[in-house]
């Protein structure tokens, strides 16, 4: 789940993962970098970075360190024994995750793989993978190392996670926005890179916060209302409401436009901190399917 910042990223994240434990999935959602609004949503401390830890509402949550995954990595592949330990703790080890260009990305999403297809533990795995930008480079690393080295083993595991990630039957990456000019923009410029430049599969491309559409007859009980009672308070809140409606409509016809498909549309709820059961309500936006597609 990728979009601009503030767009509902994390809340999505938290309903989809609802949804898909409400069909009966076994599901973990992850956070990548760092704890933040996923386990926030949904209430759970992550004191620790790869640990999954169960939420009061049932499903799983961890946060994915790259550094850490590397190590973890190695010490699965290579016999390093009593060594693993000083080797992991130095400070060159540290230097060098964080300095290569996108290795720590490239362990990180390869975690993610290894967690949904080599565990077992999980039906499904939901990633808040944040900001679009910094999302893309997680979902491009792949494709990028395995290109970089010819052949080898980095070559054979690039290739591996980004056969996974470019399988529709396992991955979806879905793009979130809220009706307003900048989100909508960056949203659209996700979905053409998605498409064009990474060639994965897209899921749905999901506008959030959306305002209720009026009844169609709308504009004559207006009329009838300012014939009435020119000055009613009620009917100034009723155009301002149809104003803010009619922007909205105009973003989502651009976006519907540009991205060629559906938005699939999440209602503006309104609360002045979201609890689990107004998570709940906009879980049945997605359909129970192991994916979350329609
Ligand atoms: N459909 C909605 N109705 C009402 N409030 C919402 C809705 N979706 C998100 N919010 C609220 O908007 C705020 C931002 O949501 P959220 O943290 O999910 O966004 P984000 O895209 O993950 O942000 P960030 O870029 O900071 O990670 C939160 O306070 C959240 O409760
Ligand atoms: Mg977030």
């Amino acid at each position: 789940v990728l979009g601009k910042g503030g767009v509902g990223k994390s809340t999505i994240a938290a309903a989809l993962l609802l949804s898909l434990q409400r069909a009966g999935a076994r599901v973990l959602g992850i956070e990548l970098d760092a704890p933040g609004g996923l386990s926030r949503t949904l209430g759970v401390e992550l004191p620790e970075a790869n640990v999954a830890v169960r939420s009061a509402s049932g499903v799983h949550l961890a946060w994915f360190d790259g550094a850490l995954a590397l190590a973890e990595y190695l010490s699965r592949k290579v016999r390093l024994g009593r060594l693993a330990t000083p080797i992991f703790q130095h400070p060159l080890y540290e230097a060098f995750v964080h300095a290569a260009p996108g290795v720590k990305e490239l362990m990180a999403i390869g975690k993610v793989r290894d967690e949904l297809l080599l565990q077992k533990r999980w039906d499904a795995v939901v990633v808040d993978a944040g900001a679009s930008g910094h999302a893309l480079e997680y979902l491009r690393m792949p494709a990028v190392a395995a290109a970089a080295f010819h052949r080898g083993r980095v070559h054979r595991e690039a290739k591996q996670v980004h056969a996974s990630l470019s399988d529709a039957n396992i991955t979806a990456i879905h793009v979130v926005t809220t009706a307003e000019e900048m989100p909508v923009l960056e949203a659209v410029e996700s979905v053409q890179r998605i498409r064009s430049e990474l060639q994965l599969p897209l899921g749905h491309v999901i506008l959030n916060r959306c305002l209720e559409l009026p009844p169609d007859d709308i504009q004559a009980t207006i009329q009838s209302l300012a014939r009435l009672a020119p000055d009613a308070p009620m009917l100034f809140s009723a155009r301002r409401a149809l104003g803010w409606i009619e922007i909205q409509e105009r973003y989502a016809a651009d976006l519907e436009r540009d991205v060629g498909v559906k938005p699939l549309r999440m209602p503006q709820l309104i609360a002045d901190e979201l609890t689990l059961l107004d998570l709940e309500t906009l879980a049945p936006g997605f359909t129970g399917s192991a994916r979350g597609i329609s």
